[in-house]
């Protein structure tokens, strides 16, 4: 799947009179859209070292003031490659990565989490999309994407667990319509921390909107 710049990205104009081929406009407005232009793909092992660099540097980018300095300053990409690669040989989650001209920007992870009464329930286990590539529709395709896998594998309802004073984070859930659901504590990077659960009841529903 491409993922294109949204908003798209303005074609600039030249100045009044002025040939576009003469400014090199068609070139610039071209290099504009490489790079807001990204690919989502599913992820496999040969992933793992990109994946594993995203994510240390997504995670001291989002969790500064939020998570112990000390443990963001000593995350290790080779650690994490190696949890990356034997997260990636298991059949029960599901990774899709982003990809843009430069490489991996972002990714997330699923898997289905509960069977309730009411159905198939599936999780949001991790997304990320690192700063640089924020704010262009990216995080809602990577989500869409995952949500849509889930809901082939059967899933009638989506839930994910986020830190509660990732407020960004929270503010981006709740556009995309999750609702509030529960609050939790968890054991992260050497500290408890206190996390609310975003559901989506209705996934065929959320899917079709
Ligand atoms: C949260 C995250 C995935 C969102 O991805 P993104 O590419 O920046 O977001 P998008 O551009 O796809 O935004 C999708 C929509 O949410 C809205 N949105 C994004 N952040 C928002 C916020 N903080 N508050 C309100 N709305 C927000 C956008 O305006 C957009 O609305 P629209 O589609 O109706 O125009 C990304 O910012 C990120 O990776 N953050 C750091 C890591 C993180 O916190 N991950 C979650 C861990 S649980």
């Amino acid at each position: 799947m491409v993922v294109r710049p949204h908003p798209p990205v303005k074609r600039p104009q030249a100045p009044p009179g002025a040939l576009d081929e003469a400014f090199g406009w068609d070139d610039l407005y071209a290099a504009m859209q490489r790079e807001l232009t990204y690919a989502i793909a599913p992820a496999g092992p040969s992933d793992a070292a990109a994946l594993a660099r995203v994510h240390v540097d997504a995670w001291r980018e989002t969790y500064a003031g939020i998570l112990p300095s000390i443990y963001l300053e000593r995350m290790s990409s080779a650690l994490h490659e190696h949890r990356w690669r034997q997260r990636l040989l298991s059949t029960r989650e599901a990774t899709l990565a982003a990809e843009g001209h430069k490489g991996l920007v972002g990714y997330v992870s699923a898997e289905r989490s509960r069977r309730s009464r009411t159905g198939v329930e599936a999780e949001i286990t991790t997304l990320y999309v690192l700063r640089a590539a924020q704010g262009h529709g990216l995080g809602r395709e990577l989500f869409t994407a995952a949500a849509r896998v889930m809901a082939a594998r059967g899933a009638t309802s989506l839930v994910v667990w986020v830190l509660r004073d990732n407020l960004k984070a929270r503010g981006f859930y709740e556009r995309l319509g999750g609702r509030r659901a529960d609050v939790g504590n968890e054991y992260v990077g050497g500290a408890v921390v206190a996390s609310v659960l975003y559901r989506w009841p209705d996934l065929e529903n959320w899917l079709t909107a």
